[in-house]
């Protein structure tokens, strides 16, 4: 018997379809594809995406161009979402900027990065930072239940340049005091999620790099709270090398060390990779 089958052919290997896509700035944007049925990853997680690249002008072969992307979403979606800056010469996202929904992507279904819950010991108090897109993964991290069993509260620091640039993490903390499942574990308790935007070009209430703010104290004066220790706090940090370099040195200072898959601690870094 001869097999119709109305689905697309993959031509991609490991292809997946765009089913939405937004723009927020000339530099930044989210889209949403489908998921491998058989992928399982962890909030926080990393997989590689791309695009094929233009054919070699010798050989006329087309090789893959891919690049880390943290998976924005949480692991209880049936869709994974990615955050993205746009590079004008960038290799991959010059193209990937254009994508629109029924387009293909390619996704090697292999998620794995140190931003895990099972990369920190035991806290009470989770602190996620993020300049840019390093945002992402804790897009992710804020919308798994985990997250809020495992501690009493969460802080999520967000740097940007302007004010435009804050807005996809800004609507998704928005949106989850009314999301069904996630608005309950928010509830109780003062202030369980506590979202905490700064600027450094363009005027907002918050002005400044966070770890400016880390290091004068104002971050502790602004929520109230005496300061990190490693007794309480624990932290993930994902931004631009400065910022993870300037991070780590401020987070041993409060006496954090850093922690990874085999032998979990206190804090955990990883580069925002696209940039
Ligand atoms: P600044 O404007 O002072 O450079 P980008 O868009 O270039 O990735 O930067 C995102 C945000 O991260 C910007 O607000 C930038 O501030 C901030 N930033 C850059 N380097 C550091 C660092 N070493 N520590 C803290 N924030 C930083």
């Amino acid at each position: 018997t001869q097999v119709t089958d109305a689905t697309p052919i993959k031509t991609l290997p490991d292809a997946q379809t765009v089913t939405e896509v937004q723009h927020y700035t000339d530099r930044l944007f989210r889209f949403r594809v489908t998921r491998p049925a058989s992928l399982r990853f962890r909030s926080g997680e990393f997989v590689m995406i791309g695009l094929m690249g233009d054919p070699d002008p010798k050989t006329g072969k087309q090789k893959p161009l891919l690049r880390a992307y943290s998976i924005a979403s949480p692991s209880w979606d049936e869709e994974l979402e990615f955050y993205s800056i746009k590079v004008q010469d960038g290799p991959l996202t010059s193209k990937l900027q254009h994508i629109k929904p029924g387009d293909q992507l390619i996704l090697r279904p292999k998620p794995v990065g140190t931003l895990v819950h099972d990369a920190l010991l035991p806290g009470k108090r989770l602190w996620f930072f993020a300049t840019g897109t390093g945002i992402a993964p804790f897009a992710s991290l804020i919308r798994d239940p985990q997250t809020y069993s495992d501690y009493d509260q969460v802080i999520l620091t967000h740097t940007c340049r302007d004010v435009a640039e804050l807005t996809y993490g800004r609507e998704l903390v928005e949106s989850l005091k009314s999301d069904e499942m996630l608005g309950e574990l928010l509830e109780g308790g003062q202030d369980k999620l506590v979202y905490y935007p700064t600027t450094t070009r363009e005027r907002s209430p918050k002005m400044g790099r966070i770890t400016t703010r880390l290091e004068d104290g104002t971050v502790f004066r602004d929520l109230g709270i005496d300061g990190i220790t490693p007794g309480t706090d624990r932290a993930m940090v994902c931004g631009s090398m400065g910022l993870n370099t300037d991070l780590k040195r401020i987070l041993e200072g409060f006496g954090l060390r850093e922690g990874a898959n085999s032998e979990p601690a206190e804090y955990v870094v990883e580069k925002a990779f696209v940039g």
